[in-house]
């Protein structure tokens, strides 16, 4: 049976909250198809109150496509597909602690990520998502022009690998960060690229991943990727989500930007991360 879904935006630019949806439900297809084009249209979609077992939450993400198992993250006890985003009480440094987007480094990358809030601080501990199609859109036309013509390098060795930038930082992100020996993916994607839900231009490089344009060195391309992220990052493109425990936001990585705000030093924060296989993403 066809069940009646909410959509209302969440800013002009990124994100809408989905209301009448239980995702531990049977879904019919119209409804996914519904989500699909929804998270096309806003890049991230939010559910308040979803409290779902493991279980539910992989079949939840399934209905959207194949899991992507994260080789990096640790995961849930006897739940390989889950990874576990968590920082305790003592740890100071938290994971996704910067704008980036998930996977792409990968030749393929992952389409999205649905992420359930377990155990929230009592304040803090908030979502950025920034809109790369607004970031796009708002670009002046020499600009557009310029960026459309590259090609850019992403690599997972200087975040996930034996000499990972956090160890130099002497950030502490043991016992939740794994497998350096297998950070060895680097992936070149076109600057701009055309959504594969919405059709639409995006940027497609950013600060956590991306290291050079292609044919450049990291040094030459700095001005100019400096210059994107400092745009991408407007204000104006950016909308803060609020967790609860029961939270879940399932972004669209070929959309948006993400960015775990770390403000809550002494205080225990746990998710899980369901990762959704993409597809080639191309000019
Ligand atoms: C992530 O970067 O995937 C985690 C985001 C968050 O914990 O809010």
């Amino acid at each position: 049976m066809a069940i009646n879904v909410n959509i209302r935006q969440a800013s002009p630019n990124v994100g809408a909250f989905v209301e009448g949806v239980d995702l531990a439900d049977e879904m019919d297809a119209g409804t996914v198809s519904q989500l699909r084009e929804a998270l096309g249209a806003h890049g991230v979609l939010f559910f308040r109150d979803q409290n779902l077992t493991p279980d539910q939450h992989i079949a939840a993400a399934e209905r959207f496509g194949q899991i992507d198992i994260n080789r990096f993250f640790a995961h849930v006890d006897g739940f390989e597909k889950i990874a576990e985003v968590r920082k305790e009480p003592e740890q100071k440094a938290n994971i996704g602690g910067g704008w980036h987007t998930d996977h792409t480094y990968d030749q393929i990358p992952a389409m999205g990520s649905m992420l359930l809030a377990r155990e929230t601080p009592k304040l803090g501990g908030d979502t950025l998502f920034a809109s790369m199609f607004a970031a796009y859109d708002t670009l002046s036309d020499g600009l557009k022009a310029t960026i459309e013509k590259l090609n850019a390098v992403h690599s997972s060795r200087h975040v996930f690998g034996k000499k990972a930038r956090y160890k130099d930082r002497g950030e502490d992100l043991g016992g939740r960060l794994m497998n350096p020996e297998l950070a060895q993916q680097d992936a070149v994607h076109p600057v701009v690229i055309r959504h594969p839900i919405s059709g639409k231009k995006v940027i497609y490089v950013n600060p956590g991943f991306t290291l050079r344009f292609e044919g450049m060195t990291d040094q030459e391309s700095q001005p100019l990727l400096q210059t994107l992220y400092a745009h991408c990052q407007n204000q104006a493109f950016v909308y803060r989500f609020q967790w609860a425990p029961g939270s879940i936001a399932f972004w669209d990585n070929r959309a948006t930007w993400h960015y775990a705000v770390n403000d809550y030093q002494g205080e225990r924060r746990l998710m899980h991360r369901i990762t959704v296989e993409g597809e080639a993403v191309a000019a």
